[in-house]
């Protein structure tokens, strides 16, 4: 067994997050206001093979959790597959999948039996219109009903909703009242600046402590910080089923617990959301060597530092989300 992976400054990392298709399907605001563009790439999307491999180098450098992301994930024909291998894996001990949901009262089961454990799901408002206006697609009933079938099988659900300044009251209020009944995580995410949405951001960026405190005012109890609740501060109400999180990569000591590794669609290694524009790995994942992978891995990961471009006000390569998968 190999030490497990530490950077520069002690962090760990335990969880890698595999973007495995950088299309997708919906065109959030916030996002891809004019949809997906092809950017150019050479390479193919990797293979199913080619994850595993990925993900037994992780493995032996200590990850133990896997999270899918996109784009938009189920736009792949063998994602069942790839939610298998990475189950499969020695060491591996959580798969997760983000997903805009559209496809969800179709998929889920196969999703679950091939071991998926938890599931996380864009949605930015519970109002039908607002919803469609935001993605593009009038799709936000059978997202729910994917929703309530994921929470029958026993996934854990965690639903993710950005925050935007236009409107944030009446969302709130809606969100809280499915929370009384639906035992899901709720993250407010505060808004990024990306290079796609510069002007965007600019007229909608809304701060989080500004409902933070609205929730602490009416109750709402911070919870000790887990592993299990990644980069939010998690809030719980006696009266409510469901919980809120709250993921703020503004505020100052956000990096400081950071415990993710990204690769892209393209085999590229993130060290972080806003840096780099990514390290290339491919050849070598093409290999098939495990232990080649994870040592060139191990050799990259003092180049990570120790807090994101945002706070510095730059979004580095960053043109939006769906390239590295948020
Ligand atoms: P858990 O596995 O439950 O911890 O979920 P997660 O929050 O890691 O996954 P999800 O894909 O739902 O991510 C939600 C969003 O949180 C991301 O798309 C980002 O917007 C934000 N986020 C997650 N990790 C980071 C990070 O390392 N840096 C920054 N700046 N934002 C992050
Ligand atoms: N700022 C904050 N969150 C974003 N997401 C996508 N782009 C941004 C951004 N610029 C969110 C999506 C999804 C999650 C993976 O990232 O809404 O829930
Ligand atoms: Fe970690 Fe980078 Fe994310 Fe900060 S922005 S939490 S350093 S990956």
């Amino acid at each position: 067994l190999q030490e497990p992976l530490q950077d520069r400054y002690g962090r760990r990392f335990y969880y890698l997050r595999l973007s495995v298709t950088d299309v997708c399907n919906f065109r959030c605001d916030y996002c891809l206001p004019d949809g997906y563009r092809a950017s150019g790439h050479q390479q193919p999307e990797l293979s199913t093979a080619e994850a595993e491999t990925v993900i037994r180098a992780f493995a032996q450098l200590g990850t133990r959790k896997v999270r899918l992301s996109g784009g938009e994930p189920s736009l792949r024909k063998d994602l069942p597959e790839m939610i298998r291998a990475a189950s499969q894996t020695p060491g591996i001990e959580r798969v997760a999948i983000t997903s805009n949901g559209y496809k969800l009262p179709s998929v889920i089961d196969t999703w679950h039996q091939n071991g998926l454990d938890q599931l996380n799901i864009s949605i930015d408002s519970l109002d039908t219109d607002e919803f469609a206006r935001i993605t593009g697609h009038d799709c936000l009933p059978k997202i729910l009903t994917g929703i309530d079938r994921a929470l029958e099988l026993g996934v854990q659900v965690k639903t993710n909703a950005v925050l935007l300044s236009d409107g944030a009251q009446a969302r709130l209020q809606q969100f809280l009242a499915w929370l009384k009944t639906t035992p899901v995580t709720l993250r407010f995410i505060e808004l990024m600046q990306t290079g796609d949405n510069r002007d965007y951001f600019a007229s909608n960026h809304l701060r989080g402590a500004t409902i933070e405190q609205q929730l602490i005012d009416s109750g709402w109890q911070l919870l000790p910080r887990s592993i299990d609740a990644g980069p939010a501060r998690e809030y719980v109400h006696p009266g409510y089923a469901g919980r809120i999180g709250l993921i703020t990569p503004y505020s100052k000591d956000f990096c400081d617990s950071c415990n993710r590794l990204r690769i892209s669609a393209q085999g590229k290694l993130h060290l972080c959301l806003f840096a780099d524009a990514g390290l290339d790995l491919r050849e070598t994942i093409r290999t098939g060597d495990v232990q080649a992978v994870a040592e060139r891995v191990r050799a990259l990961i003092g180049n990570k530092e120790l807090s994101h471009y945002l706070q510095r006000g730059d979004t580095g390569g960053t043109q939006n989300l769906s390239i590295i998968g948020g």
